[in-house]
């Protein structure tokens, strides 16, 4: 079971609660328009009751193990979720996980997500024995992919229409990073 609280640098990654609701909702809804664009769940009707179910079904997730959701946070003012990083288990078997991740939009372009995923990546591989890392990003979504290279990851392919995004259904590049790649970039600080 991954860590309750995960710290990098700048950043305290803290499994969601309650009382995280109001501010979780705020950054929602902050950045609405740039998480429609690519998050199925983020319709532009979203609304604080959509927060409150999807906070519930975190805590029950972290509870039977089957997904893990973090509010990122700065050191600097704990008090603002300034974002999401989550990971799940595709493959016991093969020991590969899934990252998905958002940022709200007046935090982007600072490194905030790299910095959280680089940190879920050190959790996965070093203390819970995962052996790859996957990313599914949208076709033409580059921000993200821009994450994916930074880490270290290699584009594997492309999933036809894998989820349907306002109205459409949307190819998405499969991206993994295995855990002797992490291993190798971090010795060699070449992640970033
Ligand atoms: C994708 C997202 C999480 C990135 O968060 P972030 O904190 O800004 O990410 P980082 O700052 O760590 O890195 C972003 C990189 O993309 C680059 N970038 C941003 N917009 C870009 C664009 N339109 N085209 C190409 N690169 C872009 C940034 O310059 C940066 O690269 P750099 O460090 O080389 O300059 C954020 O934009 C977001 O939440 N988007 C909406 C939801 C989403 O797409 N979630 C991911 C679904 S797979």
């Amino acid at each position: 079971m991954p860590r309750f609280l995960l710290e990098t640098e700048r950043l305290m990654l803290q499994r969601l609660s309650r009382r995280d609701a109001t501010t979780v909702d705020d950054a929602i809804r902050a950045s609405l328009p740039d998480l429609n664009q690519w998050l199925p769940w983020a319709r532009m009707d979203y609304t604080s009751s959509d927060t409150q179910a999807f906070i519930r079904e975190s805590m029950l997730a972290w509870r039977e193990d089957r997904a893990w959701d973090y509010s990122i946070r700065s050191k600097e003012d704990r008090s603002r979720h300034i974002g999401n990083v989550s990971f799940w288990t595709v493959s016991k078997l093969g020991k590969i996980l899934e990252i998905g991740y958002w940022v709200r939009s007046d935090e982007t372009g600072r490194g905030v997500c790299t910095e959280a995923v680089e940190r879920i990546l050190q959790e996965a591989f070093d203390a819970l024995g995962y052996h790859k890392a996957v990313l599914r990003i949208a076709v033409g979504n580059d921000a993200s992919d821009r994450v994916a290279e930074k880490l270290g990851f290699t584009r594997e392919g492309i999933l036809r229409e894998e989820l349907l995004i306002r109205g459409n259904w949307v190819d998405h590049s499969h991206w993994s990073l295995l855990d002797r790649e992490y291993r190798a970039l971090r010795r060699s600080g070449a992640t970033r």
